[in-house]
């Protein structure tokens, strides 16, 4: 049940509630970065239930909340929640999605996997850009972490000089695989260090002191799955698919936090709108994003100084030589199991628990 509180804010009162969560997934790498952001917000949480595999269930995870026992997953052990996080895979979620609304008439699921986020009758919400189009759906999709990532930094540039072309490349970190790909990185990286053999069980080559042009499977254009996510869910976060917009993902020998390189062509003539200037200032002021942007004194977005940091950096802002005065080329960085995953959904459940 969702029991309701009167907390201060601001020096005026208000009503908020305090709900029954869960986490599915809760020892992955997204579960956890989504206890850390429900503890960083204070989210009101009144009880929460932590669900892995059977391989975790029964183990104590440490939590900010406290020492919690893990539960194998069921629907009858969502019996009382009102939120849940999916952070398992999209076969879990489209396994269990349909019944578990069913079954608990109140519960809302707030879903990470890729397993919904194109059927147009769910909401796809980056709730900086298109909050509203949650309405009253008890199932929410979390987009890709490359595309809420770029969501963040472009969407607002979009809305003062519109957009004709974009054209992305990624640098994503091996953490988008979850806690397995941390490890392979880590792990292969000593063996190679040390002389030994290197091995790939998440990647498709080794990864240690590589790159690899090749995330998810290759679709019939010759995308891959992962780039045509970035095109796909673009659009539907900006209803708006007038814009073509490329991209290229390629894995890279990170830890945590996806990079990423944009060229956009704008529909209004940016030198005479206010130029460089001006688009500092929106990105200035853009919810969720910081600007770092200094190469004189070496200040710009990489993945170590936008790693376990909320906002979305961006830097290297400079007029494309392409496109001209309509041109635009800019750097982004961000941590993808925050803005890309946890915290991205928790910003969801926070729309919705009132
Ligand atoms: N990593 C990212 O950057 C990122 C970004 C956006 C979205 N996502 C999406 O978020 C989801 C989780 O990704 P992740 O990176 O956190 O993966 P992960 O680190 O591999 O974690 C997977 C989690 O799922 C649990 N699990 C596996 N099978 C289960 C089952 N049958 N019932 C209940 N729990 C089960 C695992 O529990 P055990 O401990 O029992 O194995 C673990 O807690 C995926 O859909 C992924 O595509 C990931």
């Amino acid at each position: 049940m969702i029991k309701r509180f009167i907390v201060a804010y601001n020096k005026s009162f208000y009503f908020m509630y305090m709900a029954n969560i869960a986490i599915a997934g809760a020892t992955g790498a997204v579960g956890q970065e989504i206890l850390n952001s429900l503890a960083k917000k204070e989210f009101p949480v009144n009880e929460l239930k932590l669900f892995s595999s059977s391989r975790s269930a029964g183990n104590t995870q440490a939590t900010s909340f406290g020492p919690y026992i893990l539960e194998e997953f069921s629907i009858e052990a969502c019996k009382n929640i009102d939120i849940i996080f999916f952070a398992v895979g999209g076969d879990f979620s489209r396994k269990y999605a349909s019944e578990l609304l069913e079954k608990n008439d109140k519960i809302i699921i707030i879903d990470n996997s890729s397993a919904f986020r194109y059927d147009k009758n769910i909401p796809l919400v980056v709730p900086a850009i298109n909050a509203s189009a949650i309405k009253n759906s008890r199932l929410i999709a979390n987009p890709n972490c490359t595309t809420a990532i770029l969501a963040m930094v472009l969407h607002p540039i979009y809305k003062e000089f519109g957009l004709k072309k974009c054209i992305v490349s990624t640098y994503q970190a091996t953490s988008g695989a979850g806690n397995p790909g941390m490890q392979e990185l880590l792990h292969e990286s000593k063996n190679y260090i040390d002389g030994l053999p290197v091995e790939n069980k998440i990647f498709s080559h080794p990864i240690p002191f590589n790159l690899i042009p090749h995330i998810d499977v290759e679709q019939e254009n010759h995308y891959t799955k992962e780039e045509m996510k970035v095109t796909w869910e673009t659009h539907k976060i900006f209803e708006d698919d007038s814009f073509p917009l490329s991209c290229t993902a390629v894995r890279v020998p990170i830890i945590r936090a996806h990079s990423e390189s944009v060229v956009i062509e704008t529909k209004k003539n940016i030198t005479e709108n206010g130029g460089l200037e001006k688009v500092r200032e929106i990105l200035i002021n853009a919810v969720g994003v910081t600007l770092r942007d200094d190469i004189q004194n070496n200040n710009y977005p990489m993945p170590l100084n936008a790693s376990e940091i909320d906002e979305v950096q961006v830097g290297r802002i400079r007029k494309n030589l392409v496109f001209g005065d309509f041109g635009l080329e800019f750097f982004v960085c961000g941590d993808q199991l925050l803005r890309g995953a946890a915290l991205n959904a928790v910003e969801i459940a926070e729309l919705v628990k009132i």
